[in-house]
């Protein structure tokens, strides 16, 4: 028997209507930007695995350095012990992390790190005696799946059945360009009116919304008045952190930086999980007592995973090298010229490039789980490149390490798809 059908019998997947959607594609082999099923077909790994395998799949390099770790010290519980791997990488991270970051939190996924990140922000206050118990967030984000990241996403169909049980958010458009003093207006109607303890925000790009890059300037001027107002900075760049806007992170394109960082995804170059929630000295001071209740009762068994710490250092010192630099510029400049030569294409209503990130909404309406995006789907799968439609939009997200062949191949299958919307 197939994988495929071996699969049906126990297992439950992520994001899927079983009854509508039995079957899931197995794959078998992964090596630089190739999938390989297990009837011997390849597609170009045009995501990313979801932006996370950025230095390409199965990357020798990294796996060098997380097989000689597994064979040093595999796991040890992070709340009593600590280790070189975990040392090592904050010290690197720090060196990368935008100026204000100094404590490093480890966690397992994204969602945790941005759930860590809510807790830092309310116990913060909760540890001053005071009472600040509402967020503030962008319409549309997206910042994961447990309870507290559910309650700062914008309301979708993953978070819709859960809403009663939330926390309070207000929320905010993304700023473009045009509508800041409405945005600002807004927000400091909710400042007067409640008692905001923090600000979450996926910093200049929007992923899960649809790659949405929104203006910096508008963000800088929101995160300014929030820090007027002691109001908690949290930047997710669980999507954007590690090279993926051409930069580092994000945040490295705004004057004012957060007082809190979530990352995940790239951070382990996609070879295994872990996540990370950084923050500012001030706020790890709020945290110093001579009461063992004022510390941060958050961890998660695998936190500080040394095999994970290993890999993110060497992820970190393949982003630093000149190889993996010259393939973000390379990249950044094939989406610039891609972008000239779709942008105007009658059934492109938008569309829009940052770093290594391209996307395009279609004029069409498509639904984000509907046929024509099934359809879609399938094309690009058919002609061997893998590519996710999210909302009306198709998005690029590829490693680094992408061949010129393979990104015109992408950009063809792109192009032709637009003759079946
Ligand atoms: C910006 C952002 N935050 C948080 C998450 C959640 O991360 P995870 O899926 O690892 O829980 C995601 C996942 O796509 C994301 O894009």
């Amino acid at each position: 028997m197939s994988i495929k059908e071996r699969d049906k019998r126990y297992i439950w997947h992520p994001l899927k209507q079983h009854q509508l959607q039995p079957e899931s594609l197995a794959i078998v082999k992964a090596k630089n930007c190739i999938l390989t099923d297990e009837d011997g077909n390849e597609y170009i790994d045009a995501i990313a695995s979801w932006y996370t395998c950025m230095y390409g799949h199965c990357n020798d390099y990294i796996i060098e350095k997380a097989y000689r770790q597994m064979q040093q010290l595999d796991q040890i519980m992070f709340s009593d012990f600590t280790h070189e791997p975990a040392v090592k990488l904050s010290e690197e991270l720090i060196k990368i992390l935008p100026q204000g970051q100094d404590k490093i939190f480890f966690n397992d996924n994204g969602s945790t790190a941005v759930e860590a990140g809510i807790k830092m922000a309310l116990q913060y206050y909760f540890n001053n005696n005071e009472k600040r118990s509402t967020f503030i967030a962008f319409d549309n984000g997206f910042h994961g799946d447990t309870f507290g990241a559910m309650s700062v996403s914008g309301l979708s169909v993953y978070n819709g059945p859960f809403e009663d049980f939330l926390i309070d958010v207000k929320r905010i458009p993304t700023p473009d360009g045009t509508n800041e003093n409405q945005i600002l207006n807004l927000l400091k109607n909710y400042i007067s009116e409640y008692n905001i303890a923090g600000f979450i925000y996926e910093p200049l790009v929007q992923g899960a919304a649809g790659m949405k890059i929104h203006d910096s300037n508008g963000l800088n001027a929101i995160l300014k008045v929030c820090k007027a107002h002691q109001i908690l900075t949290i930047a997710d760049e669980v999507m954007t952190g590690f090279g993926k806007t051409g930069r580092y992170f994000a945040s490295d394109y705004i004057e004012t930086k957060p007082d809190i960082m979530c990352l995940s995804k790239a951070l382990t170059a996609g070879l295994v999980p872990m996540a990370i929630t950084s923050c500012s000295q001030k706020i790890y001071n709020r945290f110093l007592s001579n009461e063992m209740a004022k510390g941060f009762f958050h961890c998660h068994t695998y936190s500080a995973n040394p095999v994970a710490c290993a890999a993110a250092i060497a992820g970190i010192e393949l982003l630093n090298s000149k190889d993996i630099q010259d393939n973000i510029s390379r990249v950044s400049e094939a989406h610039r010229n891609f972008n000239s030569r779709i942008k105007n294409h009658p059934k492109v209503k938008t569309s829009r490039h940052i770093g290594v990130i391209f996307a395009l909404d279609l004029n069409t309406k498509m639904e984000r789980y509907g046929d024509l995006r099934d359809k879609l789907l399938k094309f690009f799968m058919d002609r061997g490149v893998f590519l996710r439609p999210l909302g009306q939009t198709i998005y690029i997200q590829t490693p680094y390490t992408i061949s010129d062949k393979q990104l015109d191949k992408i950009y063809q299958v792109i192009e032709d798809s637009l003759e079946i919307v």
